[in-house]
Order: structure tokens, then C-alpha cells, then sequence
């Protein structure tokens, strides 16, 4: 997908991660996240083994072919499948011209294309709510690891498809 900023000083084009991305997607999240990103509890899950989905994840790549975004998609399972979203990071050079939501977006309409169910995430509410993330009830669905409840978000990706979503997310259930 090809777009363009809001204010139109950034062109850009996402595509589903390529192996070759991962030494550059790397310096996105070391200089988005800076250090301790990998205490995340989120990180737990994929440790865990969530099942990362490169045809689902994007990367934006700028007219110079650099990588200033990803956002990461896993396969994974809490009562039901579900996609676990992260990291999702922005270059700071890249930052508030929308691509956080542009990249948020498309991975997001890759899940349903696939026949997703639903999207569970750790981030802000405020930021994921313009692409319909809410919260998850208190206790419903848990992480290997504490989770603070006003982060915890979830969306459902077809009617019905938050109906049996509970539990701890862990990997797919084949
Ligand atoms: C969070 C992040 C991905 C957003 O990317 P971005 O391209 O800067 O965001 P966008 O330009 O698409 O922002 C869209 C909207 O979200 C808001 N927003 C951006 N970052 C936000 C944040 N951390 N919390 C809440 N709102 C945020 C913006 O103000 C903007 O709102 P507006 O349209 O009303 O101005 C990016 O700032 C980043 O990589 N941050 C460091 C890593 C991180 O925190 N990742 C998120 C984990 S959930």
C-alpha cells in the first residue's frame, strides 16, 4: 500500500516483512523503544511461543528504501485464535505524520483477510481507539506476565469473535 502523511512529507510504502528487514527493523525498535523493550510482558508471549505471521506484519519503507516503521502480527490462542499486535514502532525521524495508525491499519485488515477472529494488543487506548480497539474486561483475558488493565486492548475482527476469548494467551492451538 502506498500513502502519504497528512501533511505530505512523507511518502511511504508498506509491505508484509521481509526476512531481509530484520537487522533494520531492529534499530527501528532499539531507537523507538530505547532500552528495556524487552522486559515487556508482550515480549513474554512471543517468547512463549506465538507464532510470528510475516505475510501479516507491515513495515513502511521510505522513497529511500529505508525501513521508519513495523508492526507486528502473531498467531496465537486465549479460549479462542486470536492475533497478538507488537511492536508496533515508528522511527522517531517518522513520527506523528499518522504512520503508526497507517501501519496499525493495514496489518489489521491483513488478520481479517485471513479469516481472523479477533486482535489482542498492549498499547494505548487512546491511540488504538480511532481503529476500533477497546478495552478488555478486568479478568477476562490474561498475559504470562503482569499487564496494566487500562493498556490491555482487544477488537473484534467479525461478529462474534471476541464471544470465546478468555484466558492467558499462549501459542496457537493447531
Ligand atoms: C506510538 C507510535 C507507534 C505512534 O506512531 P506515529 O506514527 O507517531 O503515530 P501517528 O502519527 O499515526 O499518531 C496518530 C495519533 O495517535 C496519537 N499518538 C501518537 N502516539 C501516541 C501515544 N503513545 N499514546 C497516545 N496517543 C498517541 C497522535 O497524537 C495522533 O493523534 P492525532 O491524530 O489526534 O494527532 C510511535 O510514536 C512510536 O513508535 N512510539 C514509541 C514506541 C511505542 O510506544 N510503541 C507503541 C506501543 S503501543
Amino acid at each position: 500500500m502506498r500513502g502519504a502523511s497528512r501533511e505530505d512529507d512523507l511518502a511511504y510504502t508498506l509491505i508484509a516483512e521481509r526476512p531481509e528487514d530484520h537487522d533494520a527493523i531492529e534499530r527501528v525498535l532499539d531507537r523507538a523503544f530505547g532500552p528495556g523493550r524487552f522486559a515487556k510482558t508482550s515480549e513474554r508471549v512471543r517468547e512463549r511461543g506465538a507464532e510470528f505471521e510475516p505475510a501479516l506484519s507491515r513495515v513502511a519503507v521510505n522513497d529511500a528504501g529505508e525501513i521508519i516503521g513495523v508492526c507486528r502480527i502473531w498467531r496465537a490462542h486465549a479460549g479462542a485464535p486470536v492475533f497478538f499486535l507488537g511492536p508496533l514502532a515508528v522511527d522517531p525521524s517518522a513520527q506523528a505524520a499518522g504512520l503508526g495508525l497507517a501501519l496499525t491499519r493495514d496489518a489489521v485488515a491483513a488478520c481479517r483477510a485471513v479469516g481472523g477472529q479477533a486482535v489482542v494488543l498492549v498499547g494505548a487506548e487512546r491511540f488504538f481507539r480511532p481503529l476500533g480497539f477497546t478495552l478488555i474486561p478486568r479478568g477476562r483475558v490474561s498475559l504470562p506476565g503482569p499487564v496494566d488493565p487500562r493498556r490491555f486492548l482487544w477488537l473484534e475482527l467479525r461478529p462474534g469473535g471476541l464471544d470465546k476469548v478468555r484466558g492467558e494467551v499462549g501459542p496457537p492451538v493447531r
